[in-house]
């Protein structure tokens, strides 16, 4: 792989510098800037190397459709203040663009694309459009690693165009995670929650091999208790996951490793509504389950106590209303209480779950904390990411 760092001629070079900005917002507003101050390091980078930049990112799922809500404007807001920079969005369709018209003013120094999941060409890792935005750059840099698991355009076909190289906060993330998979201590549990289910649910079976708990929570659970024949009412679920899990659970026996979900859980009636505890047994047809009980917390907490490693990614219910956010506080809390002693190697990744750990305060009880959550897990399952292989 070629690193930025070892990039002798940057001066007067238009860097295409591919980043994950996709933050938690509420109302407009940022709600963890984890990941914009994770990659400072890089603009003053290039910066300092005099290189022009343009910044690629996604945010949220737009599918290919143009949606106001989904712009990267309060970002670019928030880094102008960070890097005292002037940033410009450029919101003109990017077939649109050319080469010699994004820097014109000497002075300009960083310019944002508009979300690029607003083109469906984005997630089709489509070769004409990646060749087009190949075409606005020098040299092309992605300090991404958090979406890196995905074969889209501006992470993967467009290192067929451009000289390509990991950026500091990509190398960081790699070196780390390579250490901790080296050293890993047994008994290692993995816990899994958030409410990307389709993304999650198939990597779980490849995680079994590896470890000895795999504690299952949030959106995912879902669905195995759908599985283990409970109501779900209308909590959010995936359709069509009965071959997985069923895989999973044989899988299991075979690799003696447990499978932990949910044995209660607390339902509300709206997102933002009142918290119930309810058996398995009484969940209704209007409730959404919203996060798990005290019996499951207990268990969690058991398990934690005597594991060696602790990773997780995902919470365990919706930690953003207080009425649900118990599971996830109790997670949290008992794997910083094990980490002080240290009794525990610790690691927590993902967009969300860094917003949590954040929140309850804790974010340096873990030893390492990672950025990305779906890469994150794709890379514990020993995967060769297709934005890392694209660099390779
Ligand atoms: C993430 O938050 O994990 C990355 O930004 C990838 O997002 P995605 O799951 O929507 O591809």
């Amino acid at each position: 792989m070629n690193y930025i760092k070892d990039q002798k001629e940057l001066d007067g070079k238009i860097v295409l510098l591919r980043l994950d900005l996709n933050v938690p917002i509420k109302n407009g507003k940022i709600t963890d800037e984890t990941r914009i101050n994770k990659i400072l390091p890089i603009f003053k980078y290039l910066i300092e190397k005099k290189s022009k930049i343009i910044v690629i990112s996604h945010i949220g799922r737009p599918k290919g459709k143009w949606v106001e809500d989904l712009s990267l404007n309060p970002i670019c807001e928030n880094l102008k203040k960070k890097l005292n920079k002037k940033i410009k969005l450029i919101k003109e369709n990017i077939f649109n663009l050319k080469k010699e018209n994004l820097f014109v003013n000497s002075n300009d120094e960083i310019v944002f694309l508009e979300n690029i999941r607003f083109y469906k060409q984005e997630e089709k890792n489509d070769s004409n459009f990646s060749k087009q935005l190949a075409s606005l750059g020098d040299l092309f840099v992605n300090d991404a690693f958090s979406c890196s698991h995905r074969a889209h355009a501006s992470v993967s076909e467009i290192t067929k165009f451009l000289p390509s190289y990991a950026g500091l906060q990509m190398e960081t993330e790699i070196s780390a995670l390579k250490k901790v998979t080296a050293e890993i201590k047994k008994p290692i549990t993995c816990i899994i929650g958030g409410s990307k289910i389709s993304t999650k649910i198939s990597v779980i079976k490849n995680l079994i091999p590896k470890f000895d708990n795999i504690i299952i929570v949030g959106g995912m659970a879902n669905n195995i208790l759908k599985f283990e024949g409970h109501s779900i009412g209308k909590s959010i679920q995936e359709h069509n996951c009965e071959t997985i899990i069923d895989d999973i659970f044989k899988s299991s026996k075979n690799y003696s490793c447990s499978i932990i979900f949910p044995e209660d859980v607390v339902v509300g009636k709206r997102m933002e509504g009142d918290p119930k505890i309810k058996e398995l047994d009484e969940i209704g047809n209007d409730d959404l389950i919203l996060d798990i009980g005290p019996k499951t917390i207990k268990r969690i907490k058991d398990i934690i106590e005597s594991s060696k490693t602790i990773l997780w990614n995902g919470p365990a219910g919706y930690f953003e209303n207080p009425h649900f956010s118990k599971g996830s506080f109790e997670i949290g809390k008992k794997i910083a209480e094990k980490n002080k002693l240290n009794e525990i190697f610790s690691v927590a990744g993902g967009g969300d779950t860094v917003a949590l750990i954040n929140k309850i305060g804790i974010f340096n009880s873990f030893n390492f904390v990672s950025t990305a959550g779906g890469a994150f897990l794709e890379y514990l399952e020993g995967k060769e990411l297709p934005g890392i292989k694209a660099l390779n």
